[in-house]
């Protein structure tokens, strides 16, 4: 099977997959973070194709997606292994995958730069004008508030408190997206990250302009 092939026919399935998310994490999140890897992978000159496939993949296993990670995890590899991937290859993209979250990611510096390059993707589409949008959904989906000026900043938490406890789509911003420039593992990101981090504190001006009217 040619690498190419394999590539098309995992976009189908992933899109097939998460047609109907509405959580941020739909076709259009993978296509975009697909597209933001293979750019960098070429700028970074890394395995374009190790790239690719782990982009596509890495939300298929977010536990905010599934039900159970442990199946997921296996239906991902028993998906590459039917798709005509090599072991090692599959290895090497199910590392990534695992690894990357910054909830799983536990802070560690990632080893490998394919792996990198991922997570540079996934938290470049949550910052700049697409972050500030997603921030929105996601918050309006779990019930958040625009903003609530009584809730203070949590600095730090865990993640259940983070994903559970009382926030707003305000407060999102100042726990994690002004957060992220920093945590850019690649040179390409780190530029991209700078335009995308200014737009977003223009953004937060403007909003409490208003706000405070
Ligand atoms: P990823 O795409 O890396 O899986 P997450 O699952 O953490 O990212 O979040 C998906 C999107 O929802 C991101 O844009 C993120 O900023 C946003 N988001 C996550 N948690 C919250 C929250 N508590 N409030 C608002 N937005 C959130
Ligand atoms: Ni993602």
């Amino acid at each position: 099977m040619n690498k190419q092939t394999i590539v098309a026919d995992t976009i189908d399935m992933v899109k097939e997959k998460l047609n109907n998310e509405g959580s941020g994490h739909d076709w259009y999140h993978i296509e975009r973070v697909w597209k933001m890897a293979s750019k960098l992978a070429a700028k970074e000159q890394a395995n374009s194709y190790i790239v690719e496939l782990a982009a596509l993949l890495h939300d298929l296993i977010d536990d905010k997606l599934v039900s159970s990670k442990d199946e997921a995890v296996q239906e991902v590899e028993y998906w590459l292994e039917g798709a005509g991937v090599s072991s090692s290859d599959s290895e090497r993209i199910m590392d990534i995958i695992q690894t990357i979250s910054f909830k799983g990611g536990n802070g560690r510096k990632l080893t490998t730069l394919e792996a990198q390059i991922v997570q540079d993707a996934d938290r470049l589409d949550a910052i700049g004008a697409i972050g500030i949008a997603r921030c929105f959904t996601y918050a309006g989906s779990k019930g958040d508030v625009i903003f609530n000026p009584e809730l203070s900043v949590r600095e730090s938490m865990t993640e259940k408190e983070y994903r559970e406890g009382p926030s707003s789509a305000v407060h999102h911003f100042y726990e994690k997206l002004l957060k992220l420039k920093d945590l850019m593992n690649t040179e390409t990101a780190k530029q991209i990250a700078e335009e995308r981090h200014a737009f977003m504190e223009d953004f937060l001006i403007q909003f409490f302009n208003e706000w405070e009217g």
